[in-house]
Formats: structure tokens, C-alpha cells, sequence
């Protein structure tokens, strides 16, 4: 359902991304892992229109992503994560998840100034239920934990309806546990809610767990594609990634020796 075909991206005589051809299917849980500066997020930022690829195609239910829009990418209905802690810093979990329906109900980018209606509350606290916030629902959000706020930006993805949902470092900066509980809420929503999901992650233990398909990028080119067991025993993915003493994961952040 959504196709990566030859995607290449150059920031001077940088080769970000270089034809990277990746299927993601209805359906399914993805990660993309690799080093900083593998490409991951600029893989991203093409799928979701924040980048054009220099060439190759973006393939979404048979129609080519790109060229269009971010908001145009997004009413397809792929939606990436927010990644702003408490994009309404003022608002609570309630009036931001509503007003992200709101938006998307009206097909807007708008989101402020508009009372939320009655059914986009009801969504929103649907929503927070999906991610186990419903006791949260009144609290504002700049005084979440680091934790919760991240998921807040989930749940503004998923006030958006997304098909496919991208999540660049949802567990950046969280410790262990926090970590452990972000990935088993995001497990249990792709299980419930019929999403195709892909994540940029550096645990190899959340990847190793959860991944049904891990795609490894480095240095902007896809180096294999493969389940969990694949990935482990593939001699490139070790020499260049997982090998390792030059990799190592330390709370959420990567570090290179
Ligand atoms: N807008 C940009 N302009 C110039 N160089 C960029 C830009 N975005 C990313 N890069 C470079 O492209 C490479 C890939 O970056 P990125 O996709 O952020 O890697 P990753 O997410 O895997 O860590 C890096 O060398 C980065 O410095
Ligand atoms: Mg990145």
C-alpha cells in the first residue's frame, strides 16, 4: 500500500538517500534502523512531503505521493507523529485531541479558535483511551510527564485518521521503562486499530521485539529488509550497525565510540 520506489535525496554532493526501494504493507509493523545520519529521517521527510526526492516515486493506494503537499500527504492519510511535546502546551489532553479532530474534520491546518464539537470530544476521548490516558484527559499538557506528552502526539496523529502512521524516535530521551511502555502501547494499537505503522528506533531490543519487518539504512543507502532473525544474522547489518562496539544505545540516545 505504500511503496518506496528509487527514492534518492542530495543535500549538495551529500547522497542522503539513495535509491531506496522499500515496501511497506497494509497492515504492517516496520522499523528503520540505522546510524545517525543513515537517512532515516529524510526517508521520512519525503514520504511526508516535507522533502521532494530528487527522483523516485512515493506510492500510496496506486497514486504518487510525490510533489503533493505535507496537509495533502496527511488527508491521504499519512500522518507522522507530531514530535513537539505538548504542540498546545495550554491546552488539556481533551481540548487538544479534540481540536486535532476539528482540524481534520474540516480539512484544515487551523487549529486554533474553534470549539471543538461535542463528537470531537467523544473521538478524543476515544482516542485517549486507545493509549490508556483516559484519566489524564483533564490535565494540560505542558504538565504531562516527558512520557505522556509523547504519546499526546500519537494520539494528535490519531485524531488525523491516519493509514499509516511514521514515528521518528517515538522513545527518544525516555528511560528504560518508559521506554518499555511507550513501545507496548504503540504494539497494542497497531494490534487494535488496523494501522500500518513504521518507526525509526535505536533499542535493537524494542526492534528485535516488535519489528515484523526491520529496514536497515546506511549512509542513505537500504541495506537489507528482513524480519527480526534475518536482520540478527545478515554479516553486513552486523559489520555496519549491530556489530558493534562503535554502537550502542544509552538512554534512548545513540553513541558512537
Ligand atoms: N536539510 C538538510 N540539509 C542538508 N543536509 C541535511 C539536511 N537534512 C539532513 N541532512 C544530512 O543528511 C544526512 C542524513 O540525515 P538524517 O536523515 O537526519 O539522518 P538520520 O535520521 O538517519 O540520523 C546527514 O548527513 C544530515 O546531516
Ligand atoms: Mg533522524
Amino acid at each position: 500500500m505504500l511503496e518506496l520506489q528509487n527514492i534518492s535525496k542530495s543535500f549538495g554532493g551529500l547522497k542522503a538517500t539513495q535509491n531506496v526501494s522499500v515496501n511497506f504493507p497494509e497492515g504492517s509493523l516496520n522499523a528503520v534502523i540505522g546510524p545517525n545520519g543513515a537517512g532515516k529521517t529524510t526517508l521520512f521527510n519525503q514520504i511526508t512531503g516535507r522533502l521532494t526526492p530528487d527522483s523516485g516515486k512515493v506510492m500510496f493506494d496506486g497514486q504518487n505521493l510525490v510533489g503533493r503537499s505535507s496537509l495533502s500527504v496527511t488527508r491521504a492519510g499519512v500522518v507522522r507523529a507530531f514530535q513537539v511535546a505538548a504542540l498546545f502546551p495550554t491546552l488539556t489532553v481533551r481540548e487538544s485531541l479534540a481540536a486535532a479532530v476539528t482540524s481534520r474534520r474540516k480539512g484544515s491546518w487551523e487549529m486554533f479558535g474553534r470549539f471543538p464539537s461535542l463528537t470531537a470530544e467523544k473521538r478524543a476521548e476515544e482516542i485517549a483511551e486507545m493509549l490508556g490516558m483516559e484519566d489524564r484527559l483533564h490535565v494540560v499538557s505542558k504538565e504531562l510527564s516527558h512520557g505522556d506528552q509523547k504519546l499526546l502526539d500519537i494520539g494528535l496523529a490519531l485524531a488525523l485518521d491516519p493509514k499509516v502512521l511514521l514515528m521518528d524516535e517515538p522513545t527518544a530521551g525516555m528511560g528504560p521503562d518508559e521506554r518499555w511502555r511507550m513501545i507496548d502501547k504503540v504494539h497494542a494499537l497497531w494490534k487494535s486499530q488496523n494501522l500500518t505503522i513504521v518507526f525509526i528506533e535505536h533499542d535493537m531490543d524494542i526492534v528485535f521485539k516488535i519489528a515484523q519487518t526491520i529496514h536497515v539504512l546506511c549512509y542513505g543507502a537500504l541495506l537489507a529488509s528482513g524480519t527480526a532473525d534475518e536482520i540478527r544474522a545478515n554479516q553486513e547489518v552486523i559489520d555496519a550497525y549491530l556489530g558493534s562496539d562503535h554502537h550502542t544505545v544509552r538512554d534512548g540516545k545513540e553513541v558512537r565510540a
